[in-house]
């Protein structure tokens, strides 16, 4: 078992609670975002204290915190404050160094577009430009500016509502969703760390919407209290609607071997352990009426 560290944010120095938080709270996606200045200077930085708060109207916040270190605060905050608008650029694997370049403390009026090497694609309903590389942007109005405190490491949502989004057309599938593995999106982790939804990083956990699984309270105690069974296993199994009917076990023992397994009578517990090793094999591979099929073997 774990034992835990409990720490009071208080009781801590902020610059280690800060680390903590931002270890922990991860994997973070990362908003590349535009703004200018009064004088139409332009600025790019990277903000991984992102996401998206709603679709209609839909909604961007990120945060560009007060420094740590000494209280100050970013450009891009005094940016959209002077001009209350920002195109939020999405990172993909391929730009992550030069984005990472352009999080560079470069004085005020400094371009970091030119310092990181990016390209400026005017945007068509607001100023800021967006980065022709990235593979989507999101052009946005700042309805809201809002601190959460005035003390170093405090944060400042800039609520943003999007006005144009911009997606590249090789990353849209045949079925007019975003392709994960195409984005190849970046996200930042604790310290130095960064991660890579790519690969098998990627997986798909089939989401129950309107449906309602039976959930752990009604597996039945033989199965919930597995020894081979994890969390996961339990998860998936917890997620079917409705348990199979007699008929559909009687009928799943006839045809297949597990018929000779469950005949076994003289060691239950190696029934038992059989049973949920197959289930469990199914459940790999996704066939969760397979894995009740097999569990409700035992005991039948
Ligand atoms: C991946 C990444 C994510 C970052 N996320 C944030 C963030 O959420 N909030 C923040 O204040 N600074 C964040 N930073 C640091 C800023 O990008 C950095 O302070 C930058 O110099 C700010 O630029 P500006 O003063 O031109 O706005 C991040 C840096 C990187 C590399």
């Amino acid at each position: 078992m774990s034992s835990f560290r409990t720490i009071s944010p208080t009781d801590t120095t902020s610059a280690v609670f800060h680390s903590y938080l931002l270890g922990v709270v991860a994997p973070r996606p990362i908003a590349f975002a535009s703004t200018v200045d009064s004088q139409g200077k332009v600025n790019l930085s990277p903000f991984s204290f992102f996401n998206v708060f709603g679709s209609n109207p839909p909604i961007l916040i990120f945060s560009p915190s007060r420094r740590v270190r000494d209280n100050t605060i970013k450009h891009t905050l005094e940016n959209v404050q002077e001009v209350k608008e920002v195109v939020i650029n999405i990172v993909n694997y391929a730009m992550v160094q030069q984005m990472s370049l352009a999080s560079c403390e470069y004085e005020k009026g400094v371009n970091e577009f030119i310092k990181a090497g990016f390209s400026e694609e005017p945007s068509i309903l607001v100023k800021p430009p967006r980065v022709k590389e990235a593979p989507a942007a999101f052009e946005c109005r700042v309805n809201q500016i809002i601190a959460t405190g005035t003390e170093g490491g405090a944060g400042n949502l800039v609520i943003c509502e999007i006005l144009l989004a911009h997606i590249q057309e090789d990353i849209i599938n045949a079925k007019n969703q975003i392709d994960p593995q195409k984005l190849d999106a970046v996200a930042r982790m604790g310290n130095d760390w960064y991660c890579r939804a790519y690969g098998d990083a990627i997986f798909s956990v089939p989401k129950p919407n309107q449906k309602k699984g039976i959930g752990f309270d009604n597996i039945p105690a033989q199965i919930r209290y597995s020894t081979v069974l994890t969390g996961n296993d339990l998860g998936m199994l917890g997620n079917i609607e409705a348990l199979p009917t007699k008929e559909e076990i009687s009928e799943f023992t006839s045809q297949s071997a597990i018929q000779e397994i469950v005949t076994n009578k003289h060691n239950s517990l190696a029934v038992k352990e059989a049973l949920h090793q197959i289930a469990k094999a199914y459940l790999l591979e996704g066939k969760v009426k397979e894995a009740w099929l097999t569990l409700l073997q035992e005991g039948k």
